[in-house]
């Protein structure tokens, strides 16, 4: 069944065009994670989903029926907000009780209600504390408490952990997920870290500009992004960028990017090619390996000449800076690559993973 589903939602403020015309429908049950960039209107998506805000057009359906016009209160949503703010006057349990006590809920269901979501979130023995006695992360689990006692078949949450250290951060997300797996309610989960996003979500939406530029699993999303945007958004460090022209003929195909050429002979999908396309070649930092450690299923033939200008250590791993024929990559070499600045190395890229997009379009031209 779809929970939740927006047909051509649009947002105007004044003549200031927020949402440009957003399809997303979302399955009963499932965990959509809402990621990108500051301003590109993810809260706005919520807060009209939440019914906090207006559409200026398109339709808005919470299980199969249109709730535009619906009350906030009647569309059976909670939502959890960045600034999760507690009444500091009352007591963990009154905190998380007050939605209930407001919908004249008996004293019995609400005991009932806020014992089992406490054990949930493993803080029942903080139920007589005020929230100035909480750390961030014992606070942040009293805000989904307040919206888990609430039953609501979809929650959203809004940037939920930004407020907390990335310890905390790294322990809320598993909390979050497992509360998911759990209670099995449709979860929306908006964030700007792609690392959230990746880990947490059954699917991701990347927004952009009003837009949703691509809709996939984490899986799907980091190995085919639809365009220079989702590619350049998912995976740190950043994929590498290089513009540049394919030169193709019936004896040889290869990139050109200046003065540094890359053989596409073992390239499997060249076909996809005309002679002097312009494309943007995308390789991801993890895809170039030091040729002296490259695993054995990866090709060791066209080896590429460059020079390491700074290392940056990261314990299992150690981040290459590189300039290969006047172009800088950044590489992801294992642990046991004894690359140094200063040195001169040959690099090999996966050719499985090479990503080209049109130069001018900016979308992906090969699968
Ligand atoms: N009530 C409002 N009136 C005018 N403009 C607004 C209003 N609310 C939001 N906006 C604008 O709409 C755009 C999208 O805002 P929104 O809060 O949805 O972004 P966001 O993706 O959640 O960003 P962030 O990651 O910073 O929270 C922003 O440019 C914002 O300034
Ligand atoms: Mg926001």
């Amino acid at each position: 069944m779809i929970a939740v589903e927006f047909k051509q939602l649009t947002k105007s403020f004044g003549d200031v065009h927020i949402l440009k015309g957003i399809d997303l429908e979302i399955q009963e049950g499932e965990f959509l994670v809402l990621v990108g960039p500051s301003g590109c209107g993810k809260s706005t998506s919520l807060r009209i989903l939440a019914g906090l805000e207006t559409t200026t057009s398109g339709d808005v359906n919470i299980h199969g029926t249109r709730v535009n016009e619906l009350d906030p209160s009647k569309r059976d949503i909670g939502m959890v907000f960045q600034s999760y703010a507690l009444y500091p006057h009352l007591d963990v349990y009154e905190n998380m009780a007050f939605g209930l006590r407001i919908r004249k809920t008996s004293d019995s269901e609400i005991e009932e209600r806020v014992t089992k979501a406490a054990e949930i979130l493993k803080i029942t023995d903080l139920l007589r504390r005020k929230p100035k006695e909480l750390s961030g992360g014992q606070r942040q689990r009293v805000a989904l408490g307040r919206a888990i006692v609430r039953q609501p078949r979809v929650f959203l949450f809004d940037e939920p952990l930004s407020n907390l250290d990335a310890k905390l951060r790294g322990e809320m997300r598993v909390e979050i997920k497992r509360l998911h797996q759990l209670l099995g309610n449709t979860m929306i989960y908006v964030t700007h870290d792609q690392v959230e996003a990746m880990t947490m979500g059954d699917r991701i939406a990347i927004m952009n500009g009003g837009i949703i530029e691509q809709l996939a699993s984490p899986r799907e999303m980091y190995a085919k992004p639809v365009n220079t945007f989702v590619a350049g958004f998912i995976g740190t460090p950043q994929m590498n960028f290089l513009e540049g022209e394919i030169f193709k003929n019936s004896n040889e195909a290869y990139f050109k990017s200046g003065s540094f050429r890359l053989d596409l002979k073992p390239y499997k999908n060249n076909s996809a090619f005309e002679d002097k396309q312009k494309v943007i070649l995308g390789i991801r930092p993890e895809d170039i390996f030091d040729s002296n450690h490259a695993p054995n299923e990866i090709s060791k033939e066209n080896p590429l000449d460059a020079n390491v200008e700074l290392v940056e250590p990261l314990g299992s791993d150690i981040l290459a800076h590189l300039v290969c024929s006047s172009v800088n990559l950044t590489g992801r070499f294992k642990g046991d690559s004894q690359a140094n600045a200063g040195d001169k190395i040959k690099i090999i890229f996966n050719y499985d993973n090479l990503h080209f997009f049109d130069k001018s379009t900016k979308l992906r031209i090969t699968n």
